[in-house]
């Protein structure tokens, strides 16, 4: 089996990679099923990749963007069935992550999300939170825009209460008022379905993120996919704005 996967250097593993798990209702509608059992599918898929990065050992973070401040636009039948399948995944697959000594974050407007998603999710972090071996940091009622708002506001607050001085505030400063700002920024952004587009997701973060986006639907992707979009990300050279290596 292992012989199929494209060759990747163990040695030089993006540190963070960041997922915009696109496609699970163009699989469903490819499948001729609901759009609801196509993210039910995806959640397989999710578990692949948890899988896939653990064991390759040096991946610290996964961040994986499950709902987007957007995504309130769709219909209530879609949103409910989004958090009642969070939720049920959170009850198959918690113990198994927290054997796996993973450490789940997560980045969003939390007490936007339904009271049970919460208590749900506020249990998953509590659980799992002296757990060093990766991250897996989920994006819920996430927003690259309404995080950097977010910052702001706080900010702002903290200058009028003395606790900054607006003359201090640099990126450094500001990166501190992110979601999450102890994790490192995504090195490789992998987006499914073919979409050439961030849709909000971690916009500050994304500087010089290498992106690979593949044609593959989110519900298809597995372990082979991983390495492909890793091994696309080797072959890159990353510069920074600085000059090329020879
Ligand atoms: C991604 O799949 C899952 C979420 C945004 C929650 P979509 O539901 O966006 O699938 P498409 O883009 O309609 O195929
Ligand atoms: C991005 O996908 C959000 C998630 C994967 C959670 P969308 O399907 O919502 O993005 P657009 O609407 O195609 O840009
Ligand atoms: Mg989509």
């Amino acid at each position: 089996m292992n012989a199929a996967l494209p060759a990747i250097d163990r040695a030089r593993l993006p540190k963070h990679i960041a997922v915009i798990m696109d496609g699970n209702g163009r699989w469903a509608e490819r499948e001729g099923v609901s759009r609801a059992a196509g993210h039910e599918a995806g959640a397989k898929s999710v578990r692949a990749i948890i899988e896939a990065c653990r064991e390759l050992e040096n991946i610290e973070v996964l961040s994986l963007y499950a709902f987007s401040t957007e995504n309130w636009r769709r219909s209530k039948l879609e949103v409910d069935a989004l958090f009642r399948l969070l939720s049920k995944y959170i009850k198959i697959e918690l113990e198994e992550l927290h054997k796996q000594n993973i450490r789940i974050s997560i980045m969003g407007r939390i007490f936007g999300l339904p009271k049970k998603a919460q208590a749900d999710l506020q249990h998953c972090i509590d659980l799992t939170k002296e757990n060093t071996a990766m991250v897996v940091n989920v994006a819920l009622n996430y927003g690259g825009r309404a995080e950097i708002a977010d910052a702001a506001k706080q900010i702002a607050k903290d200058a009028v209460a003395g606790r900054v001085k607006p003359d201090a505030i640099d990126e450094a400063t500001f990166a501190k008022y992110l979601y999450v700002p102890q994790l490192p920024d995504p090195d490789l952004l992998i987006r499914t379905s073919g979409e050439l587009r961030l849709s909000n997701f971690m916009l500050w973060q994304m500087s010089y993120a290498e992106i690979v986006v593949l044609p593959t639907f989110w519900p298809d992707f597995r372990k082979p996919h991983l390495y492909e979009a890793i091994a696309e990300y080797q072959a890159r050279q990353r510069r920074f704005g600085g000059r090329v290596k020879k």
